[in-house]
């Protein structure tokens, strides 16, 4: 007797009127038409049945306090850091706790069960990280929660910037995080990158480090970072996060820089709900739109995730833990309109996501976990379009969220 059994319903990768069987909380089958005994049997409908989305860039420990202490006039990344340090000091850890829950549950209502938070180390007592690692404990049944060591002021210019990193992986954090372009010069920045990829290397710890996340077209840490991934073998391991200059690179720069990240193994997260909304303040007309080169990076063979970055707080003011708006703007910023670049998109947020973190048993296949979400749509390009609603939301075979599909009557 299976545990559950989905009747015709459609796959990403294409294929109709699937059946996907379910026992002890792992994918058992997945084929046209099965019939079996089961505890639970779900007609789809022919709606779509796609792996759980993953977010591979969030901040967790600064979701839901837009407004806190003051909202950020001017949009810039510079400003949402200053807002951010004025909030710092009144920081309460069951505040914290009880904002990340709060997110999380909005995340399992859309499907989102992966997600990869920065976590700021820069305040000495480490406040968000405590928070953050029992909302990691709290949420294990339902959402994969990987946490990045985040030095927010700089590992070199804020005091203590590496020694609160250190502990802060001591603690239980998972992946090392860096932000060279805020630290004082650029040569700093380029040394920070060697540090933190240092120890990561010596760790055994993935990084994920914020990357050129500026208009600057002179901003050079990524190709660093990719240097750094080379000389000390952390290929698979490392990922730059933003990397919006390279939308204002020099082209000739750019036809060197990319294969060097390929050749490097780096993958890189786009973030075009705050990309866009960052950057680009300093311009008039024409402005740029900010976001890195999605399509040549994925032309080149580096994996490409987005991520949604923030939700309502000091760098973005809107939100709605949606990976599906996150790609359906990714693909207008990066007009990848075609219906291979909105599949493309479709993947930044499940599968390339869910490499980046490494996750294990992700998919529709046998073998996999039974964690999967029912859109209301009949394939990849109709749920981006639609930004279809999340039916049914499974997490390793068990039901843990539901929204009635949406149904419109006209009176006319
Ligand atoms: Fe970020």
């Amino acid at each position: 007797m299976l545990d559950l059994l989905i009747t015709n319903c459609a796959l990403p990768d294409g294929r109709t009127a699937m059946s996907v069987a379910v026992s002890g909380g792992k994918i058992t089958d997945v084929a046209p038409g099965l019939s079996a005994p089961a505890k639970e049997t779900v007609d789809a409908k022919g709606w779509m049945l796609a792996p759980p989305f993953c977010d591979a860039h969030f901040h967790m420990d600064t979701t839901l306090t837009y407004g806190q202490p003051r909202v950020n006039e001017s949009g810039t990344l510079l400003e949402g850091i200053a807002v951010w340090a004025e909030l710092k000091p009144s920081l309460q850890q069951e505040d914290i706790v009880r904002r990340a829950l709060a997110y999380c549950e909005m995340a399992i209502g859309k499907g989102l069960l992966a997600i990869r938070s920065h976590v700021d180390t820069s305040d000495a007592r480490l406040l968000a990280v405590e928070a953050l690692l029992e909302v990691k404990k709290r949420v294990a049944g339902v959402i994969d929660l990987q946490l990045v060591a985040f030095p927010q002021d700089g590992v070199l210019r804020s005091p203590g910037g590496a020694d609160n990193l250190k502990k802060a992986l001591a603690m239980g954090v998972d992946v090392v995080g860096g932000i060279p372009h805020f630290e004082r010069t650029m040569a700093q920045g380029a040394e920070s990158v060697k540090l933190l990829c240092e120890i990561a290397a010596a760790q055994g710890k993935m990084v994920d480090m914020h990357c050129d996340e500026s208009d600057d077209p002179l901003s050079r840490h990524i190709e660093t970072l990719a240097f750094e991934t080379h000389r000390l073998g952390l290929q698979g391991r490392v990922t730059g996060s933003h990397c919006t200059s390279m939308h204002s690179m020099d082209n000739y720069y750019v036809s060197k820089l990319i294969p060097l990240i390929a050749e490097s193994g780096v993958s890189i997260i786009a973030n075009p709900l705050v990309n866009i909304h960052l950057q680009g303040r300093h311009d008039t007309y024409p402005k740029r739109r900010g976001m890195t080169r999605v399509p040549e990076l994925m032309a080149a063979g580096v994996t490409v995730g987005m991520g949604h970055d923030d939700c309502m707080d000091p760098w973005y003011p809107l939100g709605t833990a949606d990976m599906l708006e996150v790609a359906h703007l990714g693909l207008h910023v990066a007009q990848m309109t075609s219906q291979s670049g909105i599949r493309a998109c479709f993947d930044a947020v499940t599968t390339n996501a869910a490499k980046i973190m490494h996750l294990q048993g992700y998919g529709i296949a046998p073998g996999c976990d039974a964690s999967f979400v029912l859109l209301q749509a009949t394939d990849v390009v109709d749920a981006i379009r639609r930004r279809a609603n999340r039916v049914k939301v499974y997490k390793r075979g068990r039901l843990v969220a539901e929204t009635p599909p949406a149904l419109t009557t006209l009176h006319l």
